[in-house]
């Protein structure tokens, strides 16, 4: 696991992005892993910029969203669906076909939750999950106390999650109780981590994640056990790590 510290949320999305471009230019028909939330943002509109001034290719790519809300229909201003399109895909040459995002009004969600997972597998795995992190240390909607194992399937959201998120609805009411989100197992398996935090708010989840013991507690811990895991965070979000980290990927350069 490799922790990075970034002056700014600016440096955070641009290495994260590069990141992500390095892999697509590699792999033109990489399989990503996209998440939701302000935190990626700053990287979305980089990937923009690298689409439309470098010729970033995406064509070939596939990508599978993280979670999204039980009940809201895709055209809801806060559906995740809504979210990727307005925030990323409509600026991209992604091909439709090529994205999945969990289905919150599906009809039979086992059986979707099910299908996600073999479509996932179908589709060659994950090369790279891009993952924020909740302020109480949950990763996609897998809330604490989530197996460590799971795989795609529904979740009850935890009040302070819906807290976090009643932001962006009219009012607490609003806030889904539910989502469908990928497991823990599913996003271990990805062959590549990235996950970013920026502000202080992330400054106790970092900490944990980091440094602490790895709980189902705080189910972003477990990217400890990940062979390829890079968390990039600014210094606001750095401030309760008690080690020392490089602002730099480690880069290995043979004589
Ligand atoms: C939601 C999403 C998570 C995201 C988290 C943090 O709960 N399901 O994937 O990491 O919010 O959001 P933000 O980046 O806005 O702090």
């Amino acid at each position: 696991m490799e922790v990075i510290v970034k002056e700014s949320y600016d440096e955070v999305s641009r290495l994260s992005a590069e990141l992500i471009a390095d892999l697509i230019r590699r792999k033109p028909r990489a399989v990503l892993g996209l998440a939701t939330g302000s935190t990626p943002l700053g990287t979305y509109k980089e990937l923009i910029r690298l689409h439309k001034e470098d010729g970033l290719d995406f064509s070939k790519v596939t990508t599978f969203n993280l979670d999204e809300y039980v009940g809201l229909v895709h055209e809801h201003p806060q559906s995740y669906h809504f979210f990727m399109w307005e925030n990323l895909f409509k600026h991209l040459n992604v091909n439709a076909k090529n994205v999945h995002i969990p289905d919150g009004t599906a009809k039979d969600i086992p059986e979707f939750c099910r299908k996600y997972e073999e479509d996932i597998i179908r589709a060659g795995g994950l090369d790279l999950q891009l993952l924020g992190i909740g302020g109480n240390g949950h990763i996609a909607f897998n809330e604490p106390g989530s197996s460590l194992g799971s795989r795609t399937r529904v979740k009850t959201l935890d009040d302070r999650t819906r807290q976090d998120n009643a932001r962006f609805f009219r009012n607490m009411n609003e806030v889904p109780r539910y989502a469908i989100t990928m497991g823990i197992g599913t996003i271990m398996d990805a062959r590549q981590l990235i996950l970013l935090a920026n502000g202080a708010g992330k400054a106790e989840a970092i900490a944990n994640t980091c440094e602490g013991p790895i709980t189902a507690i705080v189910p972003a811990t477990i990217v400890q056990l990940h062979p390829k895991a890079t968390i990039i965070v600014d210094k606001p979000a750095s401030a309760k790590l008690t080690r020392e980290y490089p602002a730099e990927p480690h880069v290995l350069v043979l004589a």
